[in-house]
């Protein structure tokens, strides 16, 4: 079957057996040709599908001034279904970052209490733990993350449950890391805080539309992921799970004490106590959507973005963005050395479809965050190829490493990442 026309929905995608499949895909977008985009880790790009449901419903809005005190119980039912769990466990927030902000801002946390979490965290997470400290006394304690290809998923099981203390009462992680790319083993480090009875936080920012989970299953109390980046929604979205029911098999745990700090739905005489079965006592989610008048047009827009995943397939999808970025960790191997990964490669329980390395051959380069940055901006230049640096506290060193990111998606093929392997020891070599 001929590919699908310029323009085409992914109603019209060919068979996935079609050798065509991929370039079809990536005829969804409208990302400019002149570009090689592979910074999803930071934005993703809407597909055309998704742009004119925006533009049409902001246009219907418009005409009739439409407005929306609403729980877009509707949307949350689709997304839900995407990402494995119930509506009443899904909100659709502004971002990753508004969504652990408002995680942190929801629990009872006092004095003296302690989140265990790591020192490759984003200040998505950072800023609200760094509140809870100043305003309430809460304590935060933090592993030492490990890099490169020289790890298994065990070892955050155990780098964790050394550093837990009677006082611990949040496991706090991002999984994947967006400075290594590391995916760290939610369901080992779930079960870990379970069988310590803490509540279990994810900063997932890149979970969403990179790999195919099913949240409640993960056994974790919260997860907060952007729909903005690898899930190409409309721009300030982000998908929040939060744990309303309890299910022994996934987690069996009671649910913990939180409250929905930022909602005007919430009623007069309060909210009802909180599951202690498998069945919700009440929406929470309704609860957090409720904000005041939203945007229909956004919300129909991660309802569409969400439904062109769902109609591809998420694992086909994650088979096919973890498929490339394991064929770009072997060339970087046979060009730059296994050492130069800060990814891991081997364990597949620990990567994802972020990968960041060591470009220079000089290991002195490690350090310099000016050279990284020059040669991102030369690769823009010179070869039309967005990344980004990463930069991060590695064991055993006195400064920071300073690191290549690069994001392979579902509209990057594998001639892509040729492309940018090349590219980048050019440069590299050139700048060496
Ligand atoms: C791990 C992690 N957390 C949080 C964020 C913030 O994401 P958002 O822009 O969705 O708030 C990012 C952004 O890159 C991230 O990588």
């Amino acid at each position: 079957m001929a590919a699908p026309a310029e323009g085409a929905t992914s109603a019209a995608l060919p068979p996935p057996s079609s050798p065509q499949y991929w370039s079809a895909v990536k005829r969804l977008f409208v990302l400019d040709k002149k570009v090689l985009f592979m910074n999803v880790g930071t934005v993703g790009s809407p597909p055309r599908e998704v742009l004119d449901t925006l533009d049409r419903m902001h246009r219907e809005v418009a005409a009739g001034a439409l407005s929306a005190y609403s729980d877009f119980a509707d949307v949350r039912a689709v997304v839900a279904r995407g990402y494995g769990c119930d509506p009443d466990e899904l909100v659709i927030s502004h971002n990753t970052s508004d969504g652990m902000s408002k995680i942190l801002a929801g629990l009872a946390l006092k004095e003296g209490d302690e989140i265990l979490t790591t020192n490759h965290e984003h200040s998505g997470g950072n800023a609200p733990m760094a509140q809870a400290r100043d305003r309430y006394g809460v304590v935060i304690k933090r592993v030492a993350m490990p890099v490169g290809n020289d790890q298994r998923a065990e070892d955050y099981v155990e780098l964790f449950r050394r550093a837990i203390t009677s006082r611990t009462k949040v496991l706090l992680f991002s999984a994947p890391t967006y400075k290594t790319g590391t995916m760290l083993p939610i369901p080992m480090l779930a079960k870990l805080a379970q069988d310590h009875g803490l509540i279990s936080i994810v900063d997932g920012a890149h979970i969403p539309g990179m790999m195919a989970y099913n949240f409640r299953e993960l056994g974790v109390d919260f997860l907060a992921g952007s729909a903005a980046k690898w899930q190409c929604g409309p721009g300030g979205t982000d998908v929040l799970y939060i744990r309303n029911k309890v299910l022994p098999r996934y987690n069996p745990n009671p649910l913990p004490e939180f409250w929905p700090v930022v909602s005007s739905g919430y009623p007069e005489g309060g909210l009802p106590p909180r599951s202690s079965g498998g069945t919700a006592s009440y929406d929470i989610a309704s609860k957090m959507q409720s904000i005041g008048n939203s945007s229909i047009a956004i919300m129909a827009g991660v309802r569409s973005a969400c439904e062109v995943w769902d109609g591809i397939g998420r694992t086909r999808i994650q088979d096919h963005v973890l498929g490339l970025s394991g064929y770009l960790k072997e060339l970087i191997v046979e060009r730059w050395g296994v050492n130069s990964l800060y990814s891991p490669k081997d364990d597949p329980r620990l990567v994802c479809a972020l990968t960041s390395f060591a470009p220079f051959r000089d290991p002195r380069d490690v350090h310099d965050a000016e050279k990284a940055s020059a040669l991102v901006a030369r690769l823009k230049d010179e070869y039309g190829i967005v990344i980004r640096t990463s930069d991060f506290p590695v064991i055993g060193s006195a400064r920071s490493h300073q690191a290549v990111r690069v994001s392979t998606h579902l509209f990057h093929q594998k001639e892509d990442v040729e492309r940018v392997v090349d590219a980048l020891w050019r440069l590299s070599g050139e700048m060496s």
